[in-house]
This record gives structure tokens, C-alpha cells and sequence, in this order.
């Protein structure tokens, strides 16, 4: 070798011989010096203990030993790209939100699919949810829209999620099940849960094993408002429509590709931009007014139900194009932070019980997870127009305030930021009153009408998919109460389901229905 050094002998064969490629770039340790020797530490002598002295060995190992975060504590598997959200209609009679204020106005974005249940290394094409959130750094701030690949949601309130999440993860007694919905605790919780029963028709759907994640719909969900300039407000649900259409795989594929691939999703997404065949979804709004959710049969502010397209038919006004890769995994697609709370003037939220409790958690969660209140300073998590205000310190910080100024109102001339409230958030001014009530509205309590409708919108081939489904996963819970517990409430939904589990589950006889809190109608209503 070149450079042998005293301090560094090298002979044929100790591992000081390298084949580098020439014209690198000097290594450098993280405070710039530059690295002589990259494959062998300082040591007394040949033979010799390594030297506390080497700075460039410690500094190495150092910050290996430091490179694990925590993983999201749901979603932790995911992947994301780059690209831009096109406004294709100008909506600034409904919403002052900047991306949909002109035709063709171009507002960059970034997106992260996940699926829900996994831990960071589970395997793509599993029985899952998906996420499907998408960041738009507006040019007056970011927006989050912060969804999943079905409509609905398992749970009325965000009280429930820590249960809900805890059922459907690896129980803690074993670590098992890693990724997939199939074992005792969480059929156990969903048959104690009806509320959930609607979503758990579109988790049993092949909706739960997407091609890809080009394949995917996108739905934020929630009810939000639209307000614009003259303060009116207008409630909206968003849908993300795939180019490509919908399509899935059917189980035996997906079995078969977790085992072949268990990066399949991450490779599909990563060839297709690489190769410049962008996926692109349409953003399309379902619009509504007081009216129409005072006359609409359930509570707008239940996320366990949808408003069905044909009664509420959906306005595309935009498009989402993905065209570039992250430079690096971790700095962004790890380290991106989503929030529902990340709104911009001409958005709003509503009261519905889910939505204001992920308001609190996304922030919260993210702190512990990135390191402290400072990882909006991260590139992928910089709004990308002006910031300023007088927060300081903490961990991380890069940029606190210049100057004498670090509090409001203050009277130095180069004194700072003011609040701006023309231009600046302002609440919907909602009329609210009332006791304080730790119960939800009546109209909440249908548990099963909306799941029947999603089961009968079906082609045969789904609905046989649905109870191969259920039946598949209640075969791996051991319990024989909580299948029956399940398949109790089949019947409510469709009592061919029922029928088609029971007998497949090989159950003596089908258990008695459970008594429905709200009997369940045949949707819509005529
Ligand atoms: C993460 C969607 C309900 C807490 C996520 C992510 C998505 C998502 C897409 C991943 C974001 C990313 O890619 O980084 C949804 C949807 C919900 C829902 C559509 C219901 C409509 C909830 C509720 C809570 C919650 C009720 C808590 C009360 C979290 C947390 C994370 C997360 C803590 C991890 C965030 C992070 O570490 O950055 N959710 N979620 N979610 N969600 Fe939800």
C-alpha cells in the first residue's frame, strides 16, 4: 500500500490493501479534516490495543452507533416521492388555500405511502391500510393532507387509538404478528368495536392488497371546510383519483410476492419515476353545505362513513404528479413529519372527534421521534416560503432569531415579525355551545348500514374475495369466542357473508346476531 505510515504497518494481506476507483474527493471526518486512513485504527505497535487517540476511528464508529431513530409508532413503513400538485380549476370563489387560487398554478410537493400495522422492515404487500399522505409547501405555508387508501376509519374517536393500535400490532407477549391483522387481539377488539365494521369491509377488500401504490385512491377522510375570502365556508372531503385506475392483487400473488419481494411496492414506484413514467392522481372534492349535512342521513363528523359519490358527485380540480426520487432515504422520506394540523388560510377543520385528536398527536409524536421541537428546520420539513418568529433554542436549532429582538411586542426598530391578521389563520368563527359531554350523536351508533352498502357495491368476484378474507384471517385467531364474536355480526351486514364465513370457518351453526344499537337499512335511502 501507497501510504503506509509507522503508526499504520501494512503488509500483504492485513486488510490495509483497498482497489479504489481514482478521482474521489478527499474523505473528511464530520469537522472536515481530512482522513488519511479509512481501513485501519491508530495501535501501539503492530500487535498493539487500538489508541483512544484516533479521532477519526471514534468519530466513525460514533456515529454508526448513533444511526437508528425511532420508527413511527403506526406507518412505519412507507415511501416517498417528490413532484407537484397542478391547480387545473381556479377555486378562489370557495377557498382563499394558495395552490387552488389560478388555473395552472404549480405548488411542489412530497408524498409518503405507508402501510399502518408493520414495523419498519415488514414486507410491502400485506393486508393493510395504506397511507397516503401528501405535504404541498405552499406559498403560505405548508399543507398536509394527511390520508389513507380507504375512506373511512376503524374508530369514531381518537380516545380509541392507542387500543386500536395496540390490537392490531404484534401482541406483547410474543412480537407476533409483525404486519398483519390475522391473530386474537385484534379480531378480538374489532368484534368488541361494531363502530369499526364498516372499515374492516374495506380492509377484507382488495383494497388492502393494492398493485402498487400507482394503483391507489387517496382519501383525507375527514370533513374539512373550505373558507374564502369573505370568511364562508364550505365543508369538503378530498379524494386523490390514481391515472392509472384502480387495481390490486389478488392473496395468493400477494403471498407469493412478499415472499419473492418484500420491497415490491418501494421497487415498483422507484422503476417507474426513475424511468420517467410519472404516476399522477386527480384531486377531486366532494363540496357540500349546511344543508346538505344537515338532510344527509349520518353525521358529517363521523369518519366511519362516507358521503356515497352518487348522492354527492366529486369535482376534480387539480392534479398530483410524482417525478422525482429523494437524494437520500433517511433525510427524507424518514424524516418527513406530517400533520393534520399543517393547514393554511382557506382551510379549516370540524369537529369531528378523530381529526381533533390527531391535531394533538402527529406534534407530539414527532417531537420524541426527530429529536426535539426544531425538525421543521430539516430541508424536507422547511416550508419553502419566508419564515420568521421568536421561537429559539432547543435542540437543533439553526436559525433563531437575528438580533436584539427575541420577544413581542417590543420597541427596537429592527424589532421583528408583528402577526398579520389580514393575511394571517384565522378560525372559522363556528358557533359552538353546550354541555361538556364525554358521549357522541346519536346518528354515530349505525354501525352497519354503510358497511352493507360497501358490501353490496361489490362485483361477486369481490364479495367472494371479502369472505375468503375474513374467513382467512378468523382461521388464524385461536380463540373460538372471538370468531364467533366476529361472525356475529356478519349478519347484520349481509347475511350470504355470514353465511359463506360461517361455513368456511366450519362453525356448528351461525351465532346468534348481535343486537344492532341502530337496526341497519339498505342504502340509499330510497
Ligand atoms: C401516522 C393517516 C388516525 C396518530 C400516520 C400516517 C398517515 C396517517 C398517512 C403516516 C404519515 C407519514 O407517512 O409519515 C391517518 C388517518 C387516520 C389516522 C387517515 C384517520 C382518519 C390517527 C389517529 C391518531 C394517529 C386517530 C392518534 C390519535 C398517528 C401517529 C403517526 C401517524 C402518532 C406517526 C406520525 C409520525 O411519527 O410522524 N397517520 N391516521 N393517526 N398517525 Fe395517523
Amino acid at each position: 500500500s501507497s501510504n503506509a505510515t509507522t503508526e499504520r504497518p501494512r503488509h500483504p494481506g492485513n486488510g490495509g490493501e483497498t482497489q479504489q476507483a481514482p478521482d474521489h474527493g478527499a474523505m473528511t471526518t464530520a469537522q472536515g479534516g481530512v482522513v488519511s486512513d479509512n481501513q485501519n485504527s491508530l495501535k501501539a505497535g503492530a500487535r498493539g490495543p487500538t489508541l483512544l487517540e484516533d479521532f477519526a476511528f471514534r468519530e466513525k464508529v460514533f456515529h454508526f452507533d448513533h444511526e437508528r431513530i425511532p420508527e413511527r409508532v403506526v406507518h412505519a413503513r412507507g415511501y416517498g416521492a417528490h413532484g407537484y400538485f397542478e391547480a387545473t380549476e381556479d377555486l378562489s370563489d370557495l377557498t382563499m388555500a394558495a395552490p387552488l387560487q389560478e388555473k395552472g398554478k404549480r405548488t411542489p410537493a412530497f408524498v409518503r405511502f405507508s402501510t399502518v400495522a408493520g414495523n419498519k422492515g415488514s414486507a410491502d404487500v400485506v393486508r393493510d391500510v395504506r397511507g397516503f399522505a401528501v405535504k404541498l409547501y405552499t406559498d403560505a405555508g405548508n399543507w398536509d393532507i394527511v390520508g389513507n387508501n380507504m375512506p373511512v376509519f376503524f374508530i369514531q374517536d381518537a380516545m380509541k387509538f392507542p387500543d386500536l393500535v395496540h390490537a392490531v400490532k404484534d401482541e406483547p407477549d410474543r412480537g407476533f404478528p409483525q404486519a398483519a391483522s390475522a391473530h386474537d387481539n385484534f379480531w378480538d377488539f374489532i368484534s368488541l368495536m361494531p363502530e369499526s365494521l364498516h372499515m374492516i369491509m374495506w380492509a377484507m377488500s382488495d383494497r388492502a392488497i393494492p398493485r402498487s401504490f400507482r394503483f391507489m385512491e387517496g382519501f383525507g377522510v375527514h370533513t374539512y371546510r373550505l373558507v374564502n375570502t369573505e370568511g364562508k365556508s364550505t365543508f369538503v372531503k378530498f379524494h386523490w383519483k390514481p391515472k392509472l385506475g384502480l387495481q390490486s392483487v389478488v392473496w395468493d400473488e400477494a403471498v407469493k410476492i412478499n415472499g419473492a419481494d418484500p420491497d415490491f411496492h418501494r421497487r415498483d414506484l422507484w422503476d417507474a419515476i426513475q424511468s420517467g413514467d410519472f404516476p399522477e392522481w386527480e384531486l377531486g372534492l366532494q363540496i357540500f353545505d349546511d344543508e346538505f349535512a344537515d338532510n344527509f342521513a349520518f353525521d358529517i363528523l363521523d369518519p366511519t362513513k362516507i358521503i356515497p359519490e352518487e348522492e354527492l358527485p366529486i369535482r376534480v380540480v387539480g392534479r398530483l404528479v410524482l417525478d422525482r426520487m429523494v437524494d437520500n432515504f433517511f433525510a427524507e422520506t424518514e424524516q418527513v413529519a406530517f400533520c393534520t394540523q399543517n393547514v393554511i388560510p382557506g382551510i379549516d377543520f370540524t369537529n369531528d372527534p378523530l381529526l381533533q385528536g390527531r391535531n394533538f398527536s402527529y406534534l407530539d409524536t414527532q417531537i420524541k421521534r426527530l429529536g426535539g421541537p426544531n425538525f421543521t428546520h430539516l430541508p424536507i420539513n422547511a416550508p419553502r416560503c419566508p419564515v420568521l418568529h421568536f421561537q429559539q433554542d432547543g435542540h437543533m436549532q439553526t436559525r433563531g432569531p437575528k438580533g436584539r429582538a427575541n420577544y413581542e411586542p417590543n420597541s427596537w426598530t429592527e424589532g421583528g415579525p408583528r402577526a398579520d391578521p389580514k393575511t394571517g389563520f384565522r378560525s372559522f368563527p363556528e358557533q359552538v355551545s353546550g354541555e361538556k359531554r364525554k358521549l357522541r350523536p346519536e346518528s354515530f351508533a349505525d354501525h352497519y348500514s354503510q358497511a352493507r352498502l360497501f358490501y353490496r357495491s361489490q362485483t361477486p368476484v369481490e364479495q367472494q374475495h371479502i369472505a375468503d378474507a375474513i374467513t382467512f384471517e378468523l382461521s388464524k385467531v385461536e380463540t373460538l369466542a372471538i370468531r364467533e364474536r366476529v361472525a356475529a355480526h356478519l349478519p347484520n351486514i349481509d347475511e350470504e357473508l355470514a353465511a359463506r364465513v360461517v361455513e368456511g370457518l366450519g362453525l356448528a351453526k351461525q351465532p346468534k346476531p348481535h343486537e344492532p344499537a341502530v337496526k341497519p337499512v339498505d342504502l340509499p335511502p330510497s
